[in-house]
């Protein structure tokens, strides 16, 4: 565990796991950028119960399989993917990194993976989307309908291939770390997707400090299933809906046109004490799994981390902070980096596991809490 690593080992090696990323990159970030990156709502207490969860399954692994050679890959939205690991979206990542969103995008490419762009890139995405393979655009919706009608049909010009609908954010969650450190945007970053649209309804160049005051004005806070619906009738992009923890809110999501569910309580950044989404995953699955695909995020950090996700029920997952601290330490190459530790620890561990393909990982395979 990263507590028992001095940051000096860390960063003298090149790292052998995803946490080793954090401790490097801990050092190199201003601590505002870091805790910014880092940080939870309120106690942290989702952001660590995320983390939790995982520990608390272990694995029931069969022998004398003659499994090997394990193939990692899977069909998601009708495409193929080389792993089941996707880049979640995460605000100005130019702040860890001069490689930024474009760095992130490329090395998801490369790996054969998802990139998911954030509405609140400090790249545009038609920059992104020059470079990157698959993507998906990660939207908030904002109360003026114009602004995000725009951005869901710039993404789909761009290529942009799903639209992932963040619903877990109708405020911003209360991050003590960014009030202590009275947080800003450092200068010469901007939301660039919103550039254009907000020069007609205000300014763009928002601070960090400015953001909450910005959500508070511009986005709508009052989202329903009913705009869910509209989001789903407007735009031939398949909505992914983002944010949700309980299975009826999956179900009146697919009811109301979402083609997936992402489970996810924002890495812990929003409602604090929300349920560890591994807790949450296997009620939802067990609702929507047979019709949509389910994803999850919040705390993996581990190949083994994965397989218990897919074990209970998720296609894939996301992982968010793990890759700005790659991004950090070693913009594009840092990502890659981090892409081939995951893939190497997904293999090995489903080789130990005895399974072959991943709709081999079924609850069988785990003793839970
Ligand atoms: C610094 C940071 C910025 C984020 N920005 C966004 C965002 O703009 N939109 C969004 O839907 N989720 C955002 N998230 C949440 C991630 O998409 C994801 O749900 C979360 O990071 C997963 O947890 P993990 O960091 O433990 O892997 C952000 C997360 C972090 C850490």
């Amino acid at each position: 565990m990263a507590e028992s690593t001095t940051p000096a080992a860390a960063i003298d090696a090149p790292p052998v796991r995803a946490e080793d990323f954090e401790v490097a990159a801990r050092a190199i970030l201003p601590k505002g950028i870091y805790d910014y990156f880092a940080g939870g709502a309120e106690d942290e207490a989702a952001l660590a119960g995320n983390r939790a969860a995982f520990a608390r399954w272990r694995f029931r692994y069969r022998v004398l399989t003659g499994a090997s050679d394990p193939d990692l890959s899977l069909e998601l939205l009708g495409q193929r993917f080389a792993m089941p690991v996707q880049l979640a979206p995460a605000a100005t990542q130019k702040m860890a990194h001069p490689d930024g969103e474009l760095g992130a995008a490329k090395a998801a490419t490369a790996a054969g993976v998802v990139y998911c762009l954030s509405t609140l890139s400090t790249t545009s995405m038609e920059t992104v989307a020059s470079a990157a393979g698959v993507r998906w655009f990660q939207l908030y919706v904002f109360k003026d309908r114009g602004i995000t009608t725009e951005l869901v049909d710039r993404a789909a010009a761009a290529g942009y291939q799903a639209i992932a609908l963040t619903v877990d954010t109708p405020i911003l969650g209360r991050r003590e770390r960014d009030l202590r450190n009275a947080f800003g945007m450092p200068a010469g970053f901007q939301y660039e997707n919103l550039v254009g649209p907000l020069a007609r309804a205000g300014p763009a160049d928002l601070g960090q400090s400015a953001l909450a005051q910005y959500f508070s004005f511009q986005l709508d806070h009052a989202l329903t299933f009913k705009d869910l619906e509209w989001l789903a009738g407007h735009t031939r992009l398949p909505v992914l809906v983002k944010g949700v923890v309980r299975a009826d809110d999956a179900r009146r999501s697919v009811s109301a046109g979402a083609r997936g569910v992402i489970v996810s309580n924002h890495g812990g950044r929003q409602l604090d004490y929300s349920i560890a989404t591994l807790d949450a995953l296997p009620a939802v699955v067990d609702e929507v799994g047979g019709d949509v695909p389910v994803l999850v995020d919040g705390g993996i950090r581990r190949g083994t981390d994965v397989l218990k996700a897919l074990a209970l029920g998720a296609r894939s997952v996301m992982i968010g902070r793990p890759y700005l601290w790659a991004l950090a330490v070693g913009g594009g190459d840092g990502v890659r980096g981090l892409l081939e530790i995951l893939r190497e620890e997904i293999a090995v561990s489903m080789s130990l596991l005895g399974v072959r393909r991943l709709d081999e990982l079924t609850p069988d395979l785990l003793a839970g809490p």
